[in-house]
């Protein structure tokens, strides 16, 4: 039953259905379970692997080590360096893995001791625009965690797909809760997407935990030649 209004009821309506339904069932006020994207994406600001901030979605941390673990690639680049706790948690999985370095890119430098003298972090500070992917590691993976901005997510995908491996468009969810007027990673997919780009939405990740239950809505992308 409840699928079936899950599929049919609109959105709020099914909110709506949810909230009667526990209602009458009586719950006691602190006994509530509620949670969703809005109250995860405000949670995730304090979020900190090994001390330092990592702003990711607590599912896409699950999904990462997955990937990692089996992709095993030689080279992770991610655009978005923030303090770097992304990139801290990217480097100890490629431990695990036993090989691999990780590029993180910024335009200023906010990271920490800790994260610069990972032995398999590099850091770079002009952006990724004037980053040039080294051509001597093969499987790469590419997560874009940078500015969100349309045209910056767009520019990156048609600069490093070519020579990815897999490709991560982190925080299209900044479209669904229409966070930031001028960020649209969501777009800059569908348009990449439509073109005959080679790649196609890995939909084992992107609904592992319902509907587009992470923060890069769309955004893991995975080559279909
Ligand atoms: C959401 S934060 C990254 C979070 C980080 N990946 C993590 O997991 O904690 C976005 C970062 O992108 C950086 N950024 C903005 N424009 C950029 C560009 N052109 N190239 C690389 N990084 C950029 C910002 O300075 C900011 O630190």
């Amino acid at each position: 039953m409840k699928k079936i209004l899950r599929k049919f009821l609109p959105k709020k309506l099914f909110v709506i259905y949810r909230f009667i339904k526990k209602q009458l069932r009586n719950i006691p006020d602190s006994e509530q379970v509620y949670f969703d994207a809005n109250s995860v994406y405000e949670g995730h600001f304090n979020v900190t692997y090994r001390g330092v901030r990592a702003l990711k979605c607590p599912f896409d941390y699950v999904m990462y080590q997955m990937l990692v673990l089996k992709m095993k690639p030689d080279l992770i680049v991610e655009i978005g360096a923030d303090y770097g706790g992304g990139a801290l948690y990217l480097a100890d999985l490629l431990d695990l893995v036993g090989k691999g370095e990780v590029h993180t890119i910024d335009v200023e430098d906010k990271v920490g001791d800790l994260v610069k003298s990972h032995p398999r972090i590099k850091l770079f500070l002009n952006g990724w625009q004037k980053y040039e992917l080294p051509k001597n590691f093969k499987n790469v993976l590419i997560i874009d965690d940078g500015s969100h901005l349309y045209e910056e997510v767009l520019g990156a995908l048609k600069k490093f797909s070519p020579n990815a491996s897999y490709y991560i468009v982190e925080d299209g969810i900044v479209d669904e809760l229409g966070k930031f007027k001028n960020q649209s990673p969501i777009k800059a997919i569908n348009e990449f997407l439509s073109g005959n780009s080679g790649w196609e939405i890995d939909r084992e990740y992107c609904d592992m935990f319902g509907k587009n239950a992470t923060f890069n809505v769309n955004g893991y992308l995975k080559k279909t030649k």
